[in-house]
């Protein structure tokens, strides 16, 4: 086992936008901080974001008139279907501006540049306030931008080495972390660590998250014993394009700004799918149009709808759209021509490990941030593209909290990672189940289901990257069935056939935790950053 002689004061478990960020901010700060990937750097899934970052820019000429950000956080509580935490929600949105001038320092360029940026509309947002890079690119272009800032300034950088444990003194803090690689394992001392690993979408069969999501930093926090909430409210974007019935894994998205900017959905006869469903229409919060077209589909038969887009016309499609256009165009569809065969797939995890505003969970030393994290923002489903927001402000913030913890004194010594046997599923009987029983439309019976297939494990020793993934997605998945069994109503991403409708008594978040077993199980804290 190596165990690197250096002890870190940060640890930071991946490279997307949030634990760039922190690991920037973090050395900025004086801190000794290395950035862990399991794959290479810019491998992750901030990449693939699309649609953009949702602001309100004071000061900015091409600010919407009539913007701002109590609109914005309006929007967003909407959104949030009575669940966000509505101090949050106003920190993170307020912080914004700050973390965009941060970024553009870095070196990002957004589409219409310093003056006179672009802005496109989302749904669940009334204001054009969403700005983005390379057309729809916007994810690339924050992975580009900090990637390289973090190479230039020679940041500490672990790539291939994935995390099986945070590990902590008999005190509880934590001391580091446990690694693993194709050639072994080692321990990284580090005073503090921030889980910055996304989220969960390999969960379910199809998902628009690239391969690494597999919810390892919920596995971890959880191992940990950090608190967790909000579990059962995983997004499902409305449409990713339809590459044909049974299609598996990353599925390319079609960004809902195409539908802000006047693409229609259709269902396979023709017939508008969102008329008088939300006065908002097609560009209804993300819930809402995923719930509609599933309904639609299951009422015309078939597993798409239709995303009609041919009034760009070639070249505004390819222009504005460059990455959609690829996407279609790789599987022989022009989408100036014809309509894009569109389906939801699994996009976003809602909850995670509960932080307060500053990224710190209830472990001592253990932080997160970004997808991983529950701060309060998104509730019960998050308002399009405030996760690039939270992922900047939170990353930042939480580099932050961990140089104002600091203490010199302390430094932890080598701790042993446990040699306990993990229970593991089957990945593909997991991913089938849930996309069965645990998307869109879900009840008791089907949750059981999902629940005995978690269940029916074996007991493993941890040896390599993939059976780490493999332990993290069983114990995912029975934390998302705990919390959506628990919660008999339907609210946000949350869809229950068998409880239709929101209840008053569940205007509050679930937490879940690890019993003495290690089993997740619903848990009653008092109050969750500001939630009851
Ligand atoms: C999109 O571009 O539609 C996705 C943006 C997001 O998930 O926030």
């Amino acid at each position: 086992m190596t165990a690197w002689e250096v002890t870190v004061d940060l640890a930071v478990v991946g490279t997307g936008v949030a634990g760039l960020t922190a690991a920037l901010r973090a050395a900025e700060l004086g801190l000794r901080v290395v950035a862990v990937t399991k794959t290479t750097v810019e491998d992750g899934n901030t990449q693939w974001a699309q649609g953009g970052i949702a602001v309100v820019l004071p000061g900015d000429q091409s600010s919407p008139p009539g913007d701002s950000v109590d609109a914005h956080v309006a929007d967003t509580l909407a959104a949030g279907a009575g669940l966000c935490d509505e101090a949050a929600v106003r920190t993170i949105l307020a912080a914004g501006p700050a973390a965009v001038s941060e970024l553009r320092t870095h070196g990002a360029v957004f589409d219409g540049g310093w003056t006179d940026v672009h802005r496109t509309r989302e749904g669940g947002h009334r204001a054009y306030r969403v700005i983005h890079a390379g057309g729809d690119a916007t994810g690339a272009e924050i992975e580009r931008a900090l990637a390289s800032s973090a190479r230039s300034q020679q940041l500490a950088l672990l790539e291939g080495q994935s995390v099986s444990e945070v590990l902590r003194d008999d005190t509880g803090r934590v001391a580091g972390l446990a690694l693993l690689d194709e050639l072994g394992a080692g321990v990284l001392r580090a005073r503090a660590v921030l889980l910055a690993t996304g989220g969960l979408g390999q969960l379910y069969a199809a998902s628009t998250n690239a391969d690494v999501a597999t919810g390892d930093g919920l596995a971890l926090g959880l191992r940990a014993g950090a608190l967790t909430a909000d579990l059962e409210f995983v997004q499902f974007h409305p449409t990713a394009l339809h590459l044909g019935t049974g299609s598996r894994g990353r599925q390319p998205l079609v960004t809902e700004a195409i539908r802000g900017e006047g693409a229609v959905l259709l269902d396979i006869a023709g017939a508008p799918v969102m008329t008088g469903v939300h006065p908002l229409g097609g560009l209804a919060p993300r819930d809402v149009v995923a719930a509609a077209i599933t309904r639609r589909m299951a009422a015309t038969g078939t597993d798409h709808v239709l995303l009609d887009a041919t009034h760009f016309g070639s070249v505004e499609l390819r222009r504005r759209f460059p990455t959609v256009h690829a996407a279609c165009a790789s599987v022989g569809i022009d989408p100036a021509c014809e309509p894009i065969p569109v389906a939801p797939a699994a996009h976003y995890q809602c909850g995670g490990v509960v932080t307060d505003t500053s990224g710190r969970t209830t472990v001592p030393g253990l932080y997160a941030a970004g997808e991983v994290a529950r701060t309060g923002l998104h509730g019960a489903n998050r308002l399009a593209s405030n996760s690039l927001l939270e992922g900047l402000v939170m990353g930042r913030r939480a580099a932050e909290a961990v140089a104002a913890d600091f203490t010199v004194s302390r430094c932890p010594g080598v701790p042993q990672p446990s040699r306990e046997l993990r229970p593991v599923a089957d990945r593909d009987a997991l991913q089938q189940s849930m996309s069965a029983h645990a998307g869109i439309g879900r009840d008791s019976a089907g949750l059981a289901t999902a629940s005995a297939v978690a269940g029916a494990t074996t007991r493993r020793r941890i040896r390599t990257p993939h059976d780490a993934e493999d332990a993290a997605l069983t114990l995912a998945a029975a934390a998302v069935l705990a919390a959506a069994a628990a919660r008999t109503e339907s609210r946000g991403c949350h869809l229950r056939t068998d409880h239709v409708r929101p209840a008053e008594r569940w205007r509050r978040s679930i937490a879940v935790v690890l019993d003495d077993d290690g089993i997740p199980v619903p848990a009653e804290p008092a109050l969750i950053g500001g939630v009851a």
